[in-house]
């Protein structure tokens, strides 16, 4: 996720594009930059945040500029890779955020035809396009660049000697503002609030032209669009939020998207990849703390599934004190920052005992990435909230690709397992929203939760971590005392605290392990607890035994923790929310924890 912001007016373009960049922040924020179309095409970009770009400011005159916050999905953050991008004769300077997928094979064809690149971003392939396809017109080159990219983009370009900002957008948002005299483009109408409240939504696959004279859109055949403008009344701090209360919620609305761009391009290939991942390796280990070693632990249970590889776990703060063993595992560590202290020893002290070590993380450029073998990045976009939401779910399809990845090199998965699989993961955002829009039943089923002062959550086998995540968000965000235990292990002392007043949440998904959760859910129900069960959409028997079911839509058993998850969190989430708790920053907690 990154921010875009384009201006073209009467007034001196770059403190608005400075202004504007600043309230899409929380979108990016490892490196920025700025064009400025004046006499010529002046442009300036850095590393790091927006307010670093804006101190050493060259002077730039002109009333035409695009401007990009960046959050680095291809290529680490630097100067090089920060956007704008400019393309061999100079003319054209272009952001974008989204991802380019044959953005290889379109840099060699284009190298091959003699085009100088700077950078090892995927986006820099549009503008050497865009220079190859202009023929007079900024905008029909635009469109016809974008024709011969696969991905997705929200993409603003400015050329040299002309007052126009041409903008596409395909799955990435783009909206355009209305002023007199002059007009705006931006990822969101957070960065617009202090210039204007009239926006022009753009839709998927249209693009705009916007001059100081008005704004044309154009949708995907060509043909010019009328649009009445929407009136903001949102507050700056509203819209960074997009109009969600939190953060938090906001991210969780984000998951449909952050698992459609983490499977991007790796879906496909996944048989021909050449990653460590193919390597056949004799065992596992999987090395993490908090949200994510929860999201190792269901790693765990589908490395196993799919690959037949023993796989181990190791909270990354114990794996110092665990014994090295004679066959070196793969060492996979996972942490949505890059920067978790424990987790960083962790991959060193792998690397000191010899083991290849594979990083799933969030960040390109963290320090994790250079401790490490190999990385595999999560494209969740930037987390604010300080609990984990978008990035677990997206840790999840990491280790489920891993898992796929390895039981094609082991030839434990067929093709027809591989191709249900593929399809199956496929249609896991259009599932998440499924679970979103019954967000009010969520909410309604907290009136079991928000006056509790324990809370229990049981599942068993691969949905055993999805209730110790689903404790953790309650504890975390909510201060209620909430514990995950494998179902089986009620019995075996925490039953002792269960009573009227003491809820229980149960993850039944009908497998192998469902007539046992039945059973412990009567367990559960006896000692008068009341319980809060999860269960299929088709399930037909869990409103027999539970006081309340939430339903999610019926997935094959292995992916089941991605949908569960989200029902956890939002009931963690709502319940805070009633409780009145300060959920994107819960006290004593802090978004990366850099000591150990
Ligand atoms: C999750 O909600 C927590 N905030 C926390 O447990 C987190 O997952 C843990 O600190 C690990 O962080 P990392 O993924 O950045 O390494």
């Amino acid at each position: 996720m990154c921010g875009i912001v384009g201006y073209s007016g009467s007034r001196q373009a770059v403190e608005i594009l400075i202004d504007a960049l600043k309230r899409l922040e929380y979108r990016g924020y490892d490196s920025a930059g700025i064009a400025v179309c004046g006499k010529e095409l002046q442009v300036y970009k850095d590393k790091g945040e927006i307010a670093k770009l804006q101190e050493s400011l060259p002077v730039m005159k002109g009333t035409v500029g695009i401007s990009h916050t960046r959050w680095a999905t291809c290529g680490r953050p630097s100067k090089e890779n920060a956007h704008p991008f400019v393309d061999c004769t100079g003319r054209f300077a272009l952001v974008h955020n989204g991802i380019i997928e044959n953005h290889m094979a379109l840099r060699r064809e284009l190298v091959a035809r003699g085009h100088k690149f700077t950078s090892e971003t995927d986006t820099e392939v549009l503008v050497h396009l865009l220079e190859e396809s202009y023929k007079g017109d900024t905008h029909a080159a635009l469109v016809e660049t974008l024709k011969k990219v696969k991905g997705t983009y929200a993409v603003a370009v400015v050329r040299s000697g002309s007052n126009e900002v041409v903008a596409a957008r395909k799955e990435n948002p783009l909206v355009v503002g209305l002023g007199v005299g002059e007009n705006f483009v931006a990822s969101d109408v957070t960065a617009l609030l202090n210039y204007t409240n009239k926006v022009l939504y753009v839709m998927d696959g249209e693009s705009a032209v916007i001059s100081p004279a008005g704004v044309r859109l154009f949708d995907e055949s060509g043909q010019e669009v009328r649009r009445e403008p929407s009136t903001i009344s949102w507050t700056i701090d509203d819209a960074e939020k997009g109009g969600f209360g939190h953060f938090m919620l906001k991210e969780i609305y984000e998951e449909p998207l952050a698992i459609h761009n983490t499977l991007l391009g790796y879906l496909d290939d996944i048989s021909d990849g050449n990653s460590i991942g193919s390597s056949r390796f004799s065992s596992v280990k999987i090395v993490a703390c908090g949200s994510s070693f929860h999201a190792a632990m269901v790693g765990k249970y589908v490395i196993e599934a799919l690959s037949d590889t023993p796989t181990t776990l190791e909270l990354a703060s114990e794996y110092r004190y665990s014994p090295g063993t004679k066959e070196l595992p793969l060492v996979v560590l996972v942490s949505q920052s890059g920067e978790t202290a424990d987790t960083l020893a962790a991959a060193r002290e792998a690397r000191r005992r010899g083991c290849k070590t594979y990083a799933i993380t969030n960040v390109v450029g963290s320090t994790l990435t250079r401790e490490v073998d190999e990385v595999f990045y999560t494209r969740a976009g930037p987390e604010i909230g300080v609990a984990a939401t978008k990035t677990y779910i997206t840790q999840l399809v990491a280790l489920y690709l891993l898992g796929m990845r390895m039981g094609i090199a082991r030839g434990t998965i067929g093709p027809d397992s591989l191709r249900s699989m593929r399809s199956e993961l496929r249609s896991m955002p259009k599932h998440v929203r499924t679970v979103l829009d019954n967000s009010s039943a969520i909410e309604e089923a907290t009136d079991m939760l928000v006056n509790a002062r324990d809370v229990f959550f049981i599942g068993r086998n691969i949905n055993y971590p999805t209730v110790l995540e689903g404790a953790l968000k309650l504890k975390e965000i909510s201060y209620i005392h909430a514990e995950g235990y494998a179902a089986g292990e009620l019995k075996h002392g925490p039953l002792a605290l269960l009573d009227a007043h003491t809820p229980v949440v149960a993850a039944c998904v009908k497998d192998h392990t469902y007539d046992k959760m039945l059973a412990n859910v009567a367990e559960v129900a006896a000692r008068d607890s009341p319980v809060l069960a999860i269960g299929f959409e088709d399930d037909t028997e869990l409103n027999a035994v539970a006081d309340r079911v939430i339903r999610i839509p019926k997935v094959s058993p292995i992916f089941s923790p991605m949908l569960i998850t989200v029902v956890l969190q939002m009931l963690a989430y709502y319940t805070a929310r009633r409780k009145g708790c300060p959920i994107d920053k819960p006290r004593n907690l802090a978004k990366s924890v850099t000591v150990e």
